[in-house]
């Protein structure tokens, strides 16, 4: 029987025999004594072999090497003061070994190393195909128990102090409205006719507010079949919530608690009570984004009005056909140099992959004046001069880098500029934490290439009821979470009143054909009595790898897609036998490509 795991082990067990079992870390070979490192989940415990106190397993010990299996019984002793190790929790202690047993070896040679010692870092598709040897590393192993204890946090908080109940929703089911591709499946038994994955439950929790759940959560697999970054997987995790009879006010506070009580459970950090809020109007103007990473300043400043008629053609131009002119200053810019801002630079470079056609700029000289430069030298009057500086509030030393074009191409041009600037510039402190609202979205945004409105977050998000007249314009009941830069949650208050469903269909371009087509049984359960019901979707990766400090969600899931969503482990997605197919009447157009 095993007494402890091995990262249990203290100073208070000195004088015990324990059974501990494990995995060989790494073995050392000190004159003749052996020491070796036992790893658990929980960490790493020294075994020692000594051939004059424990002659019989000094053999045995001796053949061990790397990732062997073993169960070890011994007896726990102090450290001598010179062998202490204060940055092991074990560090105090060790085991002398009475008997050991190989329960498995390592029979092919490791296509990495996964001792706890070696810090080299390692080829990620090697980790992803030898995810069992991956994951049995401390720093995964960390992050899945962060995970765990996220998870375990959420579901303490949600249902003890708040009375929510989890219930599953299908995961064979309709395709829902998120925005993305969905991932489909064909039915066997209903020729002809297509599954799709969920790309949330959405419409599930719904219907489940209609059916009296009150409050509902789960911790929910969704599927999307979309282009993948560091922090989009195709499928991932939500933590997904409704509620009936809240307004806004009270589903924020509700969460700002739950997110205060995740962060004190798995950190022991105390948020505020509330955290600050911005709307999606002004994060645009001072950000240029609606997820803004709020750690710094580097607020963007709108000059439009002041340089509409400016002599410079770029920015006439951008301001005659609906566009906008915004500035980035950057304090202490004058250590960027004018090569890198041009053609063939990298801040060049990162405006254009934004969409920039060209980058402008001036600096602010020592004596504090505008000094111009190339495309918009002596197109700047005096007073529009000093106008630019009051605005950006610039000083001796600050670079300031404009951005002329259509409002999306602006706003993304230089949010990605801020955020390169930040990175060069360390303006990060690495600990701090920020959490922000996002709120008062837009209804709808434009689709210029189907050439219609499209909902922003999804058509089952409410209008604002002030703004119901015209719907195009209207604000929504919306709100985003925002961490770090990051957009971890998002939200809204739903219709319940048929009639606006129906009117946002239409607006979106379904007829009502379409609309009862597709979500015929929404519409029909509004008319059995739909409390008033909103909620919100976290995502539990995103969420997870901010607290674990990782870069990619891929680093806090089990088991993650390649960035070309496949599966290195299983070889996932394959071939199928043609004779699954036809059962179930599928047929394949895919051509291979001649070699
Ligand atoms: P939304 O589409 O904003 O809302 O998703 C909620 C949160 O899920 C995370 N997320 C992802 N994480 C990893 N990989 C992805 N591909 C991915 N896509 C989204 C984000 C996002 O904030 N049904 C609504 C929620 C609601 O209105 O209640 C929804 O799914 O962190």
């Amino acid at each position: 029987m095993r007494t402890y795991y091995c990262g249990e082990i203290r100073s208070s067990n000195i004088g015990e025999t324990v059974t501990l079992y494990g995995w060989v870390d790494r073995r050392r070979d000190h004159g003749g004594v052996i020491f070796l490192d036992l790893r658990d989940r929980t960490g790493i415990v020294q075994i020692v072999s000594d051939p004059q106190r424990t002659p019989d397993s000094y053999e045995q010990t001796n053949t061990l090497r790397n990732e062997y299996v073993v169960k070890v019984t011994g007896r726990v002793s102090q450290r001598p003061d010179d062998s202490l190790n204060p940055r092991l929790p074990t560090g105090e202690i060790e085991i002398y070994i009475d008997n050991i047993e190989l329960l498995n070896a390592v029979r092919s040679q490791l296509p990495f190393q996964v001792s706890t010692a070696d810090t080299e870092p390692v080829r990620e598709d090697l980790r992803l195909k030898y995810r069992y040897l991956d994951l049995r590393r401390e720093r995964m192993a960390r992050n899945l128990q962060l995970r765990h204890q996220v998870v375990k946090a959420i579901r303490r908080y949600l249902e003890d102090e708040e009375k929510f109940i989890e219930i599953e929703t299908p995961i064979l089911t309709r395709s829902t409205p998120e925005g993305a591709r969905d991932f489909l499946l064909p039915s066997r038994v209903n020729a002809g006719d297509w599954f799709a994955l969920p790309q949330s439950p959405q419409l599930f929790k719904q219907i489940l507010m209609v059916s009296g759940t009150d409050r509902y959560y789960q911790i929910a697999r969704c599927f999307r079949d979309e282009d993948l970054r560091a922090d989009r997987q195709p499928e991932f995790t939500q933590l997904d919530m409704e509620m009936s009879f809240m307004s806004v006010e009270e589903i924020i506070a509700l969460n700002e608690k739950l997110v205060a009580h995740i962060f004190k459970a798995v950190k022991n950090i105390d948020l505020p009570s509330s955290f600050p809020r911005l709307t999606y109007a002004e994060a645009m103007e001072r950000y240029g984004s609606d997820k803004p990473d709020t750690r710094y300043d580097l607020e963007l400043v709108n000059v439009s009005d002041l340089l509409k008629d400016s002599g410079f053609k770029v920015f006439r131009d951008a301001v005659a056909k609906g566009g906008i002119i915004k500035i980035l200053p950057i304090p202490g810019g004058d250590v960027i140099s004018n090569v890198r801002i041009k053609p063939g630079g990298d801040i060049f470079k990162e405006a254009s992959e934004s969409g920039a056609k060209g980058l402008a700029y001036i600096r602010v000289k020592e004596n504090g004046e505008i000094d111009t430069i190339g495309a918009i030298k002596d197109n700047l009057s005096e007073a529009q001069k000093q106008e630019i500086l009051q605005r950006t509030n610039a000083k001796a030393g600050h670079l300031l880098l404009f951005a002329a074009a259509d409002a999306g191409t602006v706003n993304k041009t230089l949010d990605r500029l801020r955020q390169f600037v930040a990175k060069e510039f360390k303006l990060i402190a690495p600990d701090k934490i920020n959490l922000l609202w996002i709120t008062d979205f837009p209804m709808f945004e434009w689709n210029a290439d189907q050439k219609r409105l499209e909902a922003l977050h999804h058509p089952f998000t409410a209008p604002h009821p002030s703004d119901l007249e015209d719907l195009k314009t209207a604000r929504a009941q919306a709100y985003d979470l925002v961490f770090n830069g990051f957009e971890i949650g998002g939200g809204s208050l739903r219709i319940y009143q048929r009639e606006v469903q129906e009117q946002v269909f239409e607006t979106i371009g379904l007829s009502p054909d379409e609309a009862y087509n597709k979500f015929g049984f929404l519409l029909e359960a509004f008319e059995y009595g739909t409390p008033p019901h909103g909620g919100i979707a976290y995502g539990l990766d995103r969420l997870v790898m901010l607290l674990a400090g990782e870069e990619s969600i891929r680093d806090v899931i089990a088991f993650p897609k390649t960035q070309q969503a496949s599966c290195l482990l299983t070889d996932a997605p394959s071939k199928v036998d043609a004779a699954q197919l036809k059962e179930l009447h599928v047929a394949s157009t895919y051509k291979p490509k001649s070699k």
